[in-house]
Formats: C-alpha cells, sequence, structure tokens
C-alpha cells in the first residue's frame, strides 16, 4: 500500500468509529470508566448522560430531559452500547436495562428486577437468606413501633432504608438516642419518602468491596478494593460517599478471596439465574471480614465510587469491547488483566460535606499534577474558565505503586499540589495494614 494510501486508511478508519457508546452518569466513577474505555485499543465515541464539564472533551454531554428520552436518543444516534455508572436509572419507569433491551441496544447494567438487589435493601436481604449467603439477622419493619421491638434493647444496631437513598440510608447506632433520632427521621419524618426499614445484626471487621462483571451465570472477578466512608481519619464522623480507596489484588490472600467466591460469589450468581434475574453488568459486593468469616452487608449494581477510580488504572486490555460482548451475552475473560500492585485513590471534598456541600471555590494546582490520574467528580468551569467545586466529592487523585505504602505517598504528594477554600481530605487512606 502507499503511504498515501495507507494516510487515507488510517484517518478514514479514525472517523468511522467502530463503537458508540454512552455512559449514565457524572461523577468520578464515570470519569474513570470513560478513560478506561477511551484507553482501550478500540476506537469508540463515547457520549455521557448527563456527563460533567470535565467528562465532555472525552465524552459530550447528552442533553436530554428523562429515560425515555435518552433512549429515543440513543436509537437516534445508532448507540452500540449503553453502560449504566450510576444506578439510580437502573429502577426508574420500566427500567434503564429493560427500555434498551426493547429497542435493541445492548446494556451494560441489570434489568429492573435484578437491580431490586440495590434499590430495596429487604428484597437483597429474603435473596441472601434463600440463597444460604452469609449476612446478618434482619428483620423488616413497617413503622417505628416495630422497628423498636425488633432491636429490642440491642446496640450497637444497625438501621437500613429500604430503598436508594444515596448512601445515606444506614445508620450503625451505638444506643437508643442515636437509633430514635434515626427512626423518626425516617419512619415518622419520611426524610426519604415511603418505605420499610430493616433493623440488621451488628457485624463486625475488615470491610471489602467486591466487584464482578456478571454475565448471566458466568462472572469475573476485578481488583478488590476497600473504601473508607467516613469523613474523619480513624474512620471517625459520619459516613460520606467515600473519602478514598485503596486496590490491589494483594488486599486478599487467594484463599480467603476463594472462600468469598464459595460462599458468596458464585450463589449469588447461581441464585440470580435460579430466581430468573437477567444480570448483565457490574455487581458489588460490600463484604465485612467477620471472625465467623466473610458475609455480605450490601450488593450494588455498578460499580463503586470511589473503588472504580482506584480500580481502573489496574486493567488493562480492551475494556470496551470487554463491555460491549458481556453486554450481548458472551464473557471474555481473555481481553483483560489487572496489574499486581496497588493504586490509592483519594478524595478532595468541598467545605461542609456530607452534612452539607459548598459550590464556586475555585480550584488551583490542578496544572502541577504530574504523577496522578485525577478524576473529576463535582466541578465545573465557571465563566473565565477556572475550574472551581460543584457538589460535595469533589476530586479523585489516583496514584499506583509496587507496594501499599510507595501508592499511599505518591497520591498524597500530587493531592497536596492541589487547593480550594475549605477543601476536606484524610490523611490515613491506606495507611494502615488491612
Ligand atoms: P451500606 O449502605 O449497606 O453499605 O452501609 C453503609 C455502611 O454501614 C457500611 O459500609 C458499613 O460500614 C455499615 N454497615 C452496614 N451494614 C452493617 C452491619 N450489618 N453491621 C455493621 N456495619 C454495617
Ligand atoms: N463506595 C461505596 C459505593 O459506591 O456505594
Amino acid at each position: 500500500m502507499s503511504t498515501e494510501k495507507h494516510l487515507f486508511f488510517r484517518l478514514g478508519f479514525a472517523s468511522f468509529p467502530e463503537m458508540k457508546i454512552l455512559v449514565v452518569g457524572k461523577g468520578g466513577r464515570e470519569h474513570a470508566l470513560i478513560t478506561a474505555l477511551k484507553e482501550s485499543p478500540v476506537e469508540t465515541e463515547v457520549y455521557c448522560f448527563p456527563g460533567s464539564d470535565a467528562i465532555a472533551p472525552m465524552a459530550a454531554s447528552v442533553d436530554v430531559d428523562g429515560l425515555h428520552s435518552l433512549i429515543d436518543w440513543m436509537s437516534t444516534h445508532a448507540i452500540d452500547l449503553c453502560i449504566a455508572g450510576e444506578e439510580s436509572y437502573l429502577v426508574k419507569d420500566e427500567g434503564l436495562a429493560n427500555l434498551c433491551e426493547r429497542v435493541g441496544i445492548p446494556c451494560w447494567g441489570p434489568h429492573k428486577q435484578s437491580a431490586q438487589l440495590e434499590a430495596s435493601k429487604e428484597f437483597a436481604k429474603e435473596f441472601m437468606l434463600r440463597h444460604s449467603i452469609p449476612t446478618g439477622a434482619a428483620t423488616g419493619c413497617a413503622d417505628i413501633d416495630e422497628a423498636r421491638a425488633a432491636i429490642h434493647g440491642n446496640y450497637p444496631t444497625v438501621l437500613k432504608f429500604d430503598g436508594l437513598a444515596a448512601g445515606k440510608g444506614v445508620a450503625v447506632c451505638a444506643d437508643e438516642a442515636s437509633a430514635e433520632a434515626f427512626l423518626n427521621e425516617v419512619l415518622v419524618e419520611r426524610k426519604f419518602g415511603a418505605g420499610r426499614l430493616l433493623v440488621e445484626e451488628c457485624l463486625v471487621g475488615p470491610e471489602v468491596s467486591i466487584f464482578a462483571a456478571v454475565c448471566d451465570d458466568e462472572y469475573q472477578i476485578f481488583t478488590p478494593a476497600r473504601d473508607y466512608k467516613r469523613i474523619g481519619n480513624n474512620d471517625e464522623g459520619p459516613n460520606t460517599g467515600g473519602m478514598g480507596a485503596v486496590a490491589s489484588r494483594q488486599l486478599i490472600d487467594a484463599e480467603t478471596l476463594k472462600l468469598i467466591e464459595k460462599t458468596i460469589v458464585r450463589p449469588t450468581v447461581d441464585g440470580l439465574v435460579k430466581d430468573g434475574l437477567p444480570y448483565r453488568g457490574y455487581l458489588y459486593f460490600g463484604l465485612m471480614m467477620t471472625s465467623d468469616g466473610p458475609k455480605i452487608i450490601e450488593y450494588n449494581c455498578r460499580f463503586g465510587d470511589p473503588e472504580c477510580q482506584a480500580v481502573m488504572p489496574l486493567v488493562q486490555g480492551d475494556i470496551a469491547s470487554y463491555c460491549l460482548a458481556a453486554a450481548k451475552g458472551e464473557l471474555k475473560s481473555d481481553l483483560l488483566s489487572f496489574d499486581e500492585g496497588w493504586s490509592v485513590c483519594l478524595i478532595l471534598a468541598s467545605a461542609g460535606y456530607p452534612a452539607s456541600s459548598r459550590s464556586g471555590d475555585v480550584i488551583s494546582g490542578l496544572d502541577h499534577v504530574d504523577d496522578a490520574r485525577v478524576y473529576h467528580a463535582g466541578t465545573m468551569r465557571n465563566a473565565d474558565g477556572q475550574w472551581e467545586t460543584n457538589g460535595g466529592r469533589v476530586l479523585a487523585v489516583v496514584s499506583g505503586g509496587d507496594d501499599r505504602l510507595s501508592a499511599v505517598d505518591a497520591a498524597y504528594a500530587e493531592l497536596d499540589k492541589i487547593h480550594f477554600d475549605g477543601a476536606q481530605k484524610r490523611t490515613d487512606i491506606g495507611r494502615m495494614n488491612f
């Protein structure tokens, strides 16, 4: 082939993407997922709904008003694959995956009926018990009297609102006063709207997040992670969406991972098949490593945030083709491999978070970061073209290393270059042994 012809071929090829993808979401997790899709060897054209200023250069924002308009938009624009980053659309209206199926668009994210594993704590608990998956004992309650009876003076106790509550529907209560306060908010004031409440046994032990790509009766486990949910060092203070995460295959030894697979992951995937719950997408297992063995505390029907930001840089291969094939029913495990090292994700949050959040603080120092990936969670460009805060969790800074502490040090060295008024961070992410 002459050079001229060769060049023509390459240019022509580049302008016709092999895959058009739409990702649902707008946060740091979606920024990380889209970065990984764009780094896949296959030529992609990626869109994001609703998207963000930071994501837009890689994936243009889709400006539609709701799920049905989004489905129409995807059909009109010949989208090859829809990926659910965040969970809310999975259970909205008829469900994202159900509607995609109706118009023939493969969706990486489960059907509405299966996404109840995340949307209803009671549905999830019944599923776990039905399939003998180890978890804490629990009682479903309709009102405050039933809840008080279920607690029966046993503290600490765990109270869980039975619906989506943006990560704020769970309270671990040390005493009656804190339990009464939460019960009042949820069952009397109805802070999260109508819904039941689960009173659950309080489990003790280190927490681990396991992610599996589930495709019908098959699955592949990604790199395990630990997230840091509390706002303060030493896991003190209120729960947040996550203030950091550490990911590595070395986080859990091979024997323990095998046990988790045998007692939790495989029975879950088999249970979905037995119950006729279609599942193609990421499934997140929130686990507690108790002295009685690993137990599940929650399912999420998506990747974790901020765990995704830590895990994705460790994933090598063609994640775009992987998700498309799996959404069509074929799990091609050999398209991916996983780095052996460590990855550390640190979150910078805005003033007031998690009780409130402040927007409009100008962010400086992003240009000086040269040894980390920075994913934007809550930012926007102001009229002067500067980045400013726009939400609770603002930025995720991610660095890697061959060992845990070198990854931690690298991430903190880069994080310290970024500034905005009222910025909050933890200084102990990844520093303690597990
Ligand atoms: P969830 O939204 O279910 O992940 O719960 C949020 C956090 O509450 C978890 O990450 C745990 O730290 C804590 N938690 C949930 N369930 C339990 C439990 N049964 N025992 C102790 N802590 C729990
Ligand atoms: N990292 C917790 C979550 O994604 O729910």
